[in-house]
């Protein structure tokens, strides 16, 4: 394998464009991203129509930020990465026909990435790699476990039944009449009511659905949601918003740790990475961090930045691609 491998990374599978360069799998030279957040807020949630017009609108500005901020050029590229899939169709478009006009205009191998695996690698940008280990990749759009092996290999041993959890975060935020996307501002609220309630928080334990192995499911806690607030409101009570937001968050960190302690158990792993646009949640890296059963094991979470979608996870999922291929 070369000495040194430069990949331009282009991400836009669902409300971000995001183009990087990522050097040897973990120098992230730039990773640019142009969020649609803000276009997206109006409508509680993301319009896919709406998505691929901004993408078209933006890769090219992009494209060209990343590389100026890296200080590189096309020349400079070895190969371009690109998030093949799962994603929004129209919005996956852009980003692969954008990929391969580079790859075709400057000769350069394009290989395809699939989004969920560059969550999975989005902690390897900056933490140390310990195999075997267990991900949980916890987005908008997956609630994932994998087991992956000393070669990193990876097994699906485990996935939601119904919504992600990022999906519930959002769904039950809109109950709660807060702004889409919900799940950061559930956190800030969930954090605000541990500080201020620290001696008199009054847990309520949400029944963990039984699932099979070691499957989620998370629309239960939603509909516990939409009741528990129409119960207050009809008895005209006030619906304490932090409160809930402190009772969904907790009852979720629960969900995610009756798998997580009993997949290391089963596998025998002290390792274990959680990533995705959840994985920026305070509540769940503080829970991780602190609690007793995980305090021998090595935890790892990526950056807040390599949390949400970005292209320097796709370049470094790609990074390893190539290296394994070579090896195998
Ligand atoms: O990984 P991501 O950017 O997109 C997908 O691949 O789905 O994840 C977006 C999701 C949204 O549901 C958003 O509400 C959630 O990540 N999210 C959070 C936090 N920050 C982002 N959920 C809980 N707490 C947060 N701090
Ligand atoms: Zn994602």
């Amino acid at each position: 394998m070369e000495k040194n491998i430069n990949i331009l990374a282009i991400e836009t599978s669902c409300d971000e464009t995001s183009v990087a360069v990522v050097k040897n799998g973990n120098k992230v030279l730039s990773n640019i991203v142009l969020s649609q957040i803000d276009i997206h807020k109006e409508f509680g949630g993301v319009v896919p129509e709406i998505a691929s017009r901004h993408h078209i609108e933006n890769i090219s500005y992009v494209f060209e930020s990343s590389l100026k901020k890296a200080n590189v050029s096309m020349e400079d590229i070895d190969y371009i990465a690109v998030t093949k899939n799962p994603g929004l169709i129209g919005a996956l478009i852009v980003g692969n026909m954008f990929a391969n006009g580079l790859s075709i205009r400057y000769n350069k191998p394009l290989i395809e990435i699939n989004h969920i695996v560059g969550h999975i690698y989005s902690n390897f940008i900056e933490n140390e790699i310990k195999l075997p280990a267990i991900h949980l990749v916890a987005s908008g759009g997956h609630t994932t476990l994998y087991y992956m092996d000393k070669n990193m290999n990876i097994e699906k041993i485990g996935e939601t039944q119904d919504d992600a959890i990022g999906e519930a975060f959002d769904k039950i935020a809109r109950v709660l009449e807060l702004e889409y996307p919900g799940g950061p501002k559930i956190d800030k609220l969930a954090n605000e009511f541990i500080k201020e309630n620290k001696k008199s928080i009054n847990e309520i334990n949400i029944k963990i659905p039984n699932m099979n192995g070691f499957d989620f499911s998370f629309s239960g806690i939603k509909t516990w949601v939409i009741n528990y607030v129409n119960t207050l409101k009809m008895k005209n009570i006030d619906v304490n918003k932090s409160e809930i937001a402190y009772i969904v968050q907790s009852n979720l960190i629960k969900m995610l740790d009756f798998n997580l302690s009993r997949a290391m158990e089963k596998y025998n792993v002290n390792n274990i990475y959680v990533s995705g646009g959840v994985s920026a949640n305070k509540g769940i890296r503080n829970f991780f961090k602190t609690d007793k059963k995980y305090i021998n094991k090595n935890i790892y979470f990526p950056s807040i930045e390599y949390c949400t979608d970005n292209a320097a996870m796709i370049g470094c999922a790609c990074y390893y691609k190539l290296i394994n291929e070579k090896r195998n």
